[in-house]
């Protein structure tokens, strides 16, 4: 078996174990297992494109190659070493950026390989007009991702305002790019030059942040699943030029699993698919924010815990400000202690509640929560009505009447818990500030509302102390 035939029967196993990744990530109990999956395949695939590669350079490239191999993972170790969970979104958002710009790098050099040497090239006739094709659409989705990315990046680590750009006939001028993308796919397949392919470039580049700029702080999530979706893609556009059948496999399932993942967090949102892709498309600037919603009631820990004492049933909301906080160990102990006293507890999950699918998921099972109290929206909203007390922690866009209530909000229509349904709200934050939407929530100020301020982690183990003071003062209700 020559080297090639080799590579390719590793890029088939790779390929499968890339496949058994996805379906194992699928699931809670499967996913350690879809993960080494995911590290076998990788570790064939760099095996065997080094050995392909190795065989047709010499010593000096192969030298330069190792040499940039091992920087780049010392960096990529360290930084998944290094990274909070709550920074995983804005270092994923980065990463995608680095696929973007491979693309473009990848595209520009397929242009000068025929460029330099018209005679030597392997394409002629219709396949040279395909691959001028593929040089220009490649170079388009990965500058779109590069920007886009880097935008999504900016955004998530709260280096720019994450409230939508609103710039007047925002909608024309991302259809008007589009149109010049495919008016100069169509001179540059006819006619290559260096002009178009610089005009493409700075198109995609301008599309790209415009895209997510103009997306609001509520819809970032769907935009980093999206923005996965455009970096498979663009690998695969790059597996073309390449000539590389793992690369556009690969590709082709980060950038179909992403864009489904993108269209499920899409109809979880009631959000528009086709609007969320399209940078916001049809979503006009919402009314000023001039609202008076009049005075917030306060409590403190001592409170809460009397409170709690004297409820039936807690509902706990977490949200980003537990995960900061890591309060997730104190917020455990804290419900194994309300169910020793016979209250019913239980936990209502948003799905875009933190900034990860399922990271409330995650640090509730990382802090030994059981999993049966543990429900989703949907399963638990109907509940609050006949709830005594909710627990907000750290949740604030999730838990925002406004959605529905307001329909000029910029999360308007997007579902949220219920928590104002119950008999009493507990709201554990810091100060008055806005959520990650940048929008003012309306629940902080209802009748039944009492805002506990201070960090989460701190305020839960006030509680629990005002709790084993009850015990030992022996107040409490007849079932504790
Ligand atoms: P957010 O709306 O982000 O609000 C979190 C709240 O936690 C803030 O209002 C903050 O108020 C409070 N907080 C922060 N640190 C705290 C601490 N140490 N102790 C106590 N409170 C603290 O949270 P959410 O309800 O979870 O909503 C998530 C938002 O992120 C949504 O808009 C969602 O679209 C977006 N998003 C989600 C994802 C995914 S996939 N889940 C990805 C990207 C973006 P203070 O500053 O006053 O303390």
């Amino acid at each position: 078996m020559d080297a090639e035939s080799i590579a390719d029967a590793a890029y088939i196993v790779a390929a499968l174990l890339f496949i058994l990744a996805l379906a194992g990530l699928s699931r809670h109990e499967s996913s350690r297992q879809g993960i080494i999956y995911g590290i076998a395949g990788m570790a064939i695939a760099l095996v065997a494109v080094s050995g392909q590669v190795f065989e047709n350079i010499d010593a000096e490239g192969g030298l330069l190659l190792a040499v940039a191999v091992v920087i780049g993972a010392g960096i990529g170790l360290w930084r998944a070493k290094v990274v909070e969970m709550t920074g995983m979104p804005e270092l994923i958002a980065l990463l995608h950026s680095f696929v973007g710009l491979a693309a473009v790098l990848v595209g520009w050099n397929g242009y000068y390989e025929v460029e330099d040497d018209p005679n030597q090239t392997e394409f002629a006739g219709s396949l040279l007009d395909i691959h001028h094709a593929e040089v220009f659409i490649g170079v388009f989705i990965g500058a779109v991702t590069f920007t886009g990315s880097i935008v999504a990046y900016l955004k998530l680590s709260a280096k720019i305002k994450s409230a939508p750009l609103m710039l007047p006939a925002k909608n024309l001028l991302n259809i008007g790019m589009l149109v010049a993308f495919a008016g100069l796919t169509i001179a540059f397949t006819v006619e290559p030059s260096l002009g178009l392919l610089i005009a493409v470039t700075v198109v995609a580049l301008a599309l790209g942040v415009h895209l997510v700029a103009s997306i609001g702080g509520g819809d970032m999530p769907v935009v980093v699943s999206m923005l996965n979706s455009y970096s498979g893609w663009a690998a695969a556009a790059s597996g073309f030029l390449l000539s590389n059948n793992l690369l556009i496999t690969t590709g082709a399932l980060v950038g179909s699993s992403g864009a489904y993942l993108s269209f499920i967090m899409c109809k979880a949102m009631n959000r528009s698919f086709i609007s969320v892709i399209a940078g916001g498309f049809g979503i006009e600037a919402p009314a000023g924010e001039d609202t008076e919603y009049g005075e917030h009631r306060e409590i403190n820990a001592d409170g809460a815990a009397e409170m709690l004492a004297d409820a039936d049933s807690v509902i706990i909301t977490p949200g980003y400000g537990m995960a900061t906080a890591q309060a997730q160990h104190a917020v455990a102990e804290l419900t194994r202690k309300l169910r020793e006293r016979g209250i019913t507890v239980r936990f209502g999950i948003h799905p875009v509640a933190g900034r990860l699918p399922g990271h409330m998921n995650v640090l509730l099972a990382e802090a030994k929560v059981p999993y049966d109290i543990v429900l989703e929206m949907d399963e638990i909203n109907d509940d609050f009505p006949s709830t005594s007390v909710v627990l907000v922690i750290g949740a604030n866009d999730t838990v925002n009447p406004a959605a529905i209530d307001d329909p000029t909000s910029p999360i308007a229509g997007m579902p949220v818990l219920h928590v104002w349904e119950s008999s009493h709200v507990i709201v554990f934050k810091r100060s008055m500030a806005t959520g990650y939407a940048g929008v003012q929530n309306p629940l902080f100020f209802k009748e039944n509302t009492q805002m506990l301020f201070g960090d989460a982690k701190a305020r839960v183990e006030d509680i629990l102390r005002g709790l084993d003071l009850l015990v030992s003062a022996g107040s409490g209700s007849a079932h504790r």
